[in-house]
C-alpha cells in the first residue's frame, strides 16, 4: 500500500463532491471551504453518529444557541482579552504566522512556549519568512475573534462565538432547572464557530469558520466520579501524560488508579471519545490521547486532554477533552450577577463553614446614609463568588451599586444549613467535526495497484451506503434495479442508482467514495431469482434471493458480518 498525501485525499474531495475550497470562482480564500453533497451527507452521518452517542446513551440534552454574542460574554469568558495566538510578520512580503508552526523544526513543544521564548528562539535559530526568507518582526498576540455590530448606527460590540460551548453556559440556569436542579447532567450542541486563524494552510485542519460538536457536563466539584466507569475500565487507551510525554499504552482503570488520569469523568469520556472516533473511522492505530502541559493550556482549563489523531500532516489534536473546572460559571456570575450555582441539600442539617462579607456598618453609613443597613443586609446575603477585582456588584432595591473592599471585611463563618450552594464544575469534550471527517477520510484513503483507490469509510460515515447496479440499462433489468433502489430508499438507505457503463468502472466510482455495498442485478435474476451483493472492503460478493436482498442489506448495515453471508452460502 503507498503512502497518501493530503494532496491527494483533497483532489479527491473536490473531484468527487465532498469538500470544495469556498468562493472560488473569485479566487477563493483561505481558512474557508464548503461541503458538497457526499461531503454534506458524511458530516450529517458522523453528527447523527455523534448525537446517538451523547442524547441518546449518555442522557444529554442539547441545544442551539447563537453564533453571535454581545461583548460582555466574551469578557466574562476571557476570550476578549485570551484568546490570542502568537504571531509574527514578514517584513519583506507582509504575510503573517504563527509564531509556534514558524518555531516547530527547532522545539518538541512550541505550543508550550511564552511569547518571550517564541522571540529568543525565532532570533537563537535565525528562522526567516517560509515564503520569501524576508526577516520576521517581532512576537506580537493576536485575538482570533472576529468582531463586529449588533445593530445599526453605534450598535453594541458583538463577536462571532469562538467556541459553542459559552451558548450553553449562559443557558446554564435555563439548563439546571430543566434538569430538575440535579447534578451531574450533560448539554450538547452542534453548530458554527469562528477563528480568524492566522495563516490557515491545511485543508479543513485549520478553518476560520468550522463546526464544533460539543458536551458541557456539570459535575459537583467534590465528586469527579462517573457511575458508568467501572463497566470501561478495563478497555485499552494510548496516552501520552505530561509528566514525562513518553506513550504508553494502558487501560483506562490503570490510568486513573496511578492517577495518570486526574478523576473518572475525564476516564470516562476519554473513553466515549475513543469508541465514538473508532466507530466514525478514526483508525485506532493512529490515534492516541495527549495531555496539555502547563504551559499550553487554554485560559480556562485546568487539565486538557486531547485526542489526536495521525495524518499526513504530523499528529493533529481533533478533539479536546477539558476540565474547565468553575471557570466559565464563576465568571459569568461576576459579569451577569446571574446566579449560577447549583444546590445540594443535606439528608440532614450540617454545621458549615463558609467564607462571607462582613459589611463594616462604621464605613457604610457615611457613605450610604439611610441605604447602609440596607447596604449591609445585601453584602451579608451575597456569595463570595461575586467579588471581582476587589469590588462587588449588588441590587439595593433595583438600584445597582458597586462596593469596594473598603466596605468589607471577608470572614468564616459557621452555620447550621440544609444544604449548600456552589458553582458546578465543566468537563468538555469538544469536538471539531472538520477535523474528524477529514481524518475518516484520510484514514480510510488506499491507493492499490494501478492507482486504484478505495476510502474504506465505516458504515456510518458513509455518505452513500449502497449502490444499486444492474447489468445493463435494459431487459428489464434496469426496472428490477429501480424497484430494489426504491425499497431500499423507502428504508431510509442511501443509495446510489447507476445502470451506465462498464460494471468494473462502476464499482470503481463506488469505491472512491467509501460505499459498503453494491447490489448487482444481473440475468439470473430471471432465471433463479437472485441478485448479488458485494462487500467493499474484500471485493468478494454472495448471491441471495431478490425477495430478501434488503433485509440482507438491513443486517449488513447494522453491523452483521459479510463473511457470515459466505459461509452461508
Ligand atoms: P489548535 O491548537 O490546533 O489551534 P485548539 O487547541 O485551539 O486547536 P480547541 O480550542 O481545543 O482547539 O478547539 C476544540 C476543537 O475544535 C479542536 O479539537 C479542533 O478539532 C477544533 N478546532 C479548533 N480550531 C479549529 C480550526 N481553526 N479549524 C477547524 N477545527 C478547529
Ligand atoms: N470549547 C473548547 C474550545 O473551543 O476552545
Amino acid at each position: 500500500m503507498k503512502e497518501v498525501n493530503s494532496g491527494d485525499v483533497l483532489s479527491l474531495c473536490k473531484r468527487r463532491g465532498f469538500i470544495y475550497p469556498s468562493y472560488e470562482i473569485y479566487g477563493g480564500i483561505a481558512g474557508l471551504y464548503d461541503y458538497g453533497p457526499l461531503g454534506t451527507q458524511m458530516k450529517t452521518n458522523i453528527m447523527d453518529l455523534w448525537r446517538s452517542i451523547y442524547a441518546l446513551e449518555e442522557g444529554f440534552v442539547e441545544i442551539d444557541s447563537d453564533i453571535v454574542g454581545p461583548e460582555m460574554v466574551f469578557k466574562a469568558s476571557g476570550h476578549a482579552e485570551n484568546f490570542q495566538d502568537l504571531m509574527v510578520t514578514c517584513k519583506l512580503c507582509g504575510e503573517g504566522f504563527r509564531a509556534d508552526h514558524l518555531a516547530k523544526d527547532f522545539h518538541p513543544n512550541p505550543g508550550a512556549l511564552s511569547k518571550k521564548e517564541l522571540g529568543e528562539l525565532i532570533v537563537r535559530e535565525n528562522i526567516k519568512c517560509p515564503l520569501c526568507k524576508g526577516d520576521l518582526s517581532e512576537v506580537e498576540e493576536f485575538n482570533l475573534m472576529f468582531k463586529t455590530k449588533i445593530g445599526p448606527g453605534s450598535g453594541r460590540i458583538g463577536y462571532l462565538r469562538p467556541e459553542t460551548a459559552q451558548g450553553i453556559f449562559v443557558n446554564y440556569p435555563n439548563l439546571y432547572r430543566y434538569m430538575r436542579e440535579t447534578l451531574p447532567f450533560g448539554a450538547i450542541q452542534i453548530g458554527r464557530a469562528y477563528r480568524n486563524e492566522i495563516s490557515p494552510r491545511q485543508g479543513v485542519i485549520r478553518l476560520r469558520e468550522f463546526n464544533q460538536m460539543e458536551a458541557e457536563l456539570f459535575v459537583d466539584p467534590v465528586d469527579k466520579r462517573w457511575p458508568r466507569f467501572s463497566a470501561v475500565r478495563d478497555n485499552k487507551v494510548r496516552l501520552v501524560p505530561n509528566t514525562d510525554e513518553v506513550e504508553i499504552e494502558t487501560t483506562f482503570g490503570e490510568a486513573l488508579d496511578k492517577g495518570i488520569i486526574a478523576h473518572e469523568t475525564i476516564a470516562y469520556f476519554l473513553w466515549v471519545t475513543q469508541r465514538f472516533l473508532t466507530k466514525a473511522g478514526v483508525d485506532p492505530k493512529r490515534m492516541r490521547f495527549r495531555q496539555h502541559l502547563k504551559t499550553e493550556m487554554a485560559h480556562y482549563a485546568c487539565d486538557c486532554w486531547d485526542a489526536e489523531a495521525l495524518l499526513s500532516y504530523g499528529w493533529t489534536e481533533i478533539v479536546g477533552i477539558a476540565d474547565r473546572g468553575a471557570w466559565d460559571l464563576t465568571r459569568h456570575m461576576q459579569y451577569s450577577q446571574a446566579d449560577l450555582t447549583a444546590f445540594k441539600r443535606f439528608d440532614q442539617p450540617q454545621e458549615v463553614e463558609r467564607k462571607a462579607f462582613k459589611p463594616k456598618y462604621g464605613l457604610l453609613g457615611p457613605e450610604f446614609k439611610a441605604r447602609s443597613a440596607k447596604v449591609g443586609k445585601a453584602l451579608e446575603a451575597a456569595d463570595i463568588s461575586l467579588l471581582k477585582d476587589g469590588k462587588v456588584e449588588l441590587d439595593v432595591d433595583g438600584e445597582k451599586l458597586s462596593i469596594s473592599d473598603k466596605y468589607f471585611d471577608i470572614v468564616d463563618v459557621k452555620e447550621k444549613v440544609n444544604g449548600v450552594k456552589f458553582v458546578p464544575h465543566v468537563i468538555e469534550p469538544s469536538h471539531g467535526l472538520d477535523r474528524i471527517l477529514y481524518t475518516c477520510l484520510e484514514h480510510a484513503y488506499t491507493l492499490g495497484e494501478e492507482n486504484y483507490v478505495t476510502l474504506n469509510l465505516t458504515v456510518d460515515a458513509a455518505p452513500i451506503k449502497v449502490g444499486v447496479l444492474p447489468l445493463m440499462g435494459k431487459d428489464d433489468l434496469d426496472k428490477k434495479g429501480m424497484e430494489i433502489d426504491r425499497t431500499l430508499r423507502e428504508r431510509g438507505i442511501a443509495t446510489y442508482f447507476d445502470d451506465s457503463g462498464s460494471i468494473g468502472r462502476r464499482y470503481a466510482r463506488l469505491d472512491e467514495v467509501g460505499t459498503p455495498y453494491c447490489v448487482t442485478i444481473d440475468y439470473e435474476v430471471f432465471e433463479n431469482g437472485t441478485v448479488t451483493i458485494r462487500d467493499r472492503r474484500t471485493t468478494k460478493q454472495v448471491r441471495v434471493p431478490e425477495s430478501e436482498v434488503v433485509h440482507v442489506i438491513e443486517q449488513l448495515l447494522h453491523g452483521r458480518p459479510f463473511e457470515e453471508l459466505i459461509a452461508k452460502v
